[in-house]
Formats: C-alpha cells, structure tokens, sequence
C-alpha cells in the first residue's frame, strides 16, 4: 500500500485506537430530503466534533458543509437512481478528479450482490479501485442488501466477500448474527456496519458493542445518530463504544445525560 494510501486511511481509521466512528449523511443521493437531513448543515454542525469521518456526496458537501471544517471525508461518488426505481442501478457520478480536488479521504460506491444490476455494481467498484490505486485514495465499498435478500452472514460474507476480491479497501455492511464469520471472509480488510433504519438507542448501543467485540474496525452510522432524540448523545455514547470499548450500559449513560 503506497504513503498516500494508507495516510488517507489513518485518517479515517485512528491509528490510536485502530478505531472508526464514521457519520453517514449520504443518504440524499437516492431517499431526497431524508428525516433529520432537510438542513444537513444545522443536522450535522453539531456532530462533527465527535465523528472521525463524514460520509457524503459532493453536493452535500458543498451545499452544506465548510470546507474549513477539517472533517475527513468519504465521499459517495455512486447513484444516479433513486427509491422510485430499482436501487441496484446505479453509476458512477462523481470523476476522480472532484474527488481530488475536495480532497477525499475515500471514495465509496454500493454494490448490489444479487440484484438486477449486480455486475454494474461490481464493475463500478472495479473502477473506483483502479483509479483509487492509481492517485493513493482508498475506497468502501458498501454491500447494499436489495429487497428480496437476507441479510444473514452467508449473504452479506458473500457480498463482503465479493467486494474484497475486487479490491476495495474498507468494506461496510450490516451487522448480523455470526457477524464474525463476515469479518473473517474480509481478511485483513476493515470492515465496518451501517447502523440501518432507526431502532432504540440502547439496542443500536448493543449492535455497535457486538460489532466491535466480533471484529468490526467501527460504525459508519446515520439514522441511528442523526434521528436519536439526542443525536450528540449518542454520538458520544457510539464513540464510548468503538473507542473507549465502553460496555452497553455505560454507554446509554452517556446518551441519557446528555438528553
Ligand atoms: C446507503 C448508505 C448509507 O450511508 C448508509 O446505509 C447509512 O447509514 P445508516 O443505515 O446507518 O442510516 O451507505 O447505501
């Protein structure tokens, strides 16, 4: 792995800690003005100081975001469909050179195993992965579970799978029962899980503090954070998990005194 690389990394992934608490806030690109996300700056202004990472469009950045704000960002460079249409038939919309030019940590894309445009998917990562090598900038590859997949550990270990034979260099996915049989399948390649549609905080506690003991190397969360009743609150409390190791309970006492 070339200085570039693996510098972008450690941005992202503390060496400290070997730890990630990412803030998902991409979700616009194909859901529209998402719950908690119609004003993505007043959402996230106060989440920045605790999240190690932002994942966003360009868009979002540049509508929403100060460019003085020193947050690393991941920045989604795949859409192009939308919830109104099949999710799986995406493109690449965002040239490498933008992202160089925002001064991306990662770049990411979803991949789609087993859905009508899975091999689009797969190809769009394959390209992501050739020009990342090609200027030091790592990619996450996200293993978007279409409408009829489980998602147990034999699919998503398969779809992680899948993205780390071609390439990728962070993987994220869900959060599962066997969970560490996914992050074996990844070899040395970091995986990290999405938080998903919103649950109670301490159950989204419990998931973030399973994923850690089983391996993961951290959370790219969104609604879980950013639709809590006190998004601050659990941001900390998720920090307190991922890189404090902070048990489940101790963790709510975070969330709770700070609502
Ligand atoms: C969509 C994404 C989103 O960033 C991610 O799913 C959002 O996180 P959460 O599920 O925690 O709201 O990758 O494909």
């Amino acid at each position: 792995m070339n200085w570039g690389m693996k510098n972008r990394i450690s941005r992202i992934i503390k060496p400290g800690t070997g730890h990630c608490v990412m803030l998902a806030v991409d979700h616009g690109y194909f859901q529209g003005p998402t719950t908690g996300l119609r004003n993505l700056g007043k959402t996230v202004e106060p989440l920045l100081p605790y999240a190690d990472a932002l994942m966003i469009t360009r868009g979002g950045l540049r509508n929403w975001i100060p460019p003085e704000s020193g947050i690393p960002v991941i920045l989604r460079v795949s859409g192009g469909q939308s919830i109104l249409k099949e999710l799986s038939n995406e493109v690449i919309t965002t040239s490498i050179e933008d992202a160089i030019r925002i001064n991306a940590s990662a770049i990411t894309c979803s991949v789609y195993v087993g859905s009508e445009y899975e091999k689009e998917t797969i190809a769009n990562l394959s390209k992501l992965v050739d020009e990342g090598e090609k200027y030091g900038i790592p990619v996450l590859a996200v293993t978007a579970v279409g409408k009829d997949m489980a998602r147990d550990a034999r699919y998503l270990g398969l779809a992680s799978r899948i993205c780390v034979e071609t390439g990728t260099h962070i993987v994220k996915t869900y959060y599962t029962e066997d969970f560490g049989s996914v992050v074996e399948a990844c070899g040395n390649v970091p995986v990290v899980i999405a938080g998903g549609t919103k649950i109670p905080e301490k159950e989204a506690l419990l998931m973030a503090h399973n994923a850690i003991s089983e391996g993961a190397a951290g959370v790219d969360m969104g609604r879980n954070i950013f639709q809590s009743d006190s998004p601050v609150g659990m941001i900390k409390a998720i920090r307190s998990v991922v890189h404090d190791r902070n048990s489940v309970d101790e963790a709510y006492g975070i969330y709770v005194k700070e609502k």
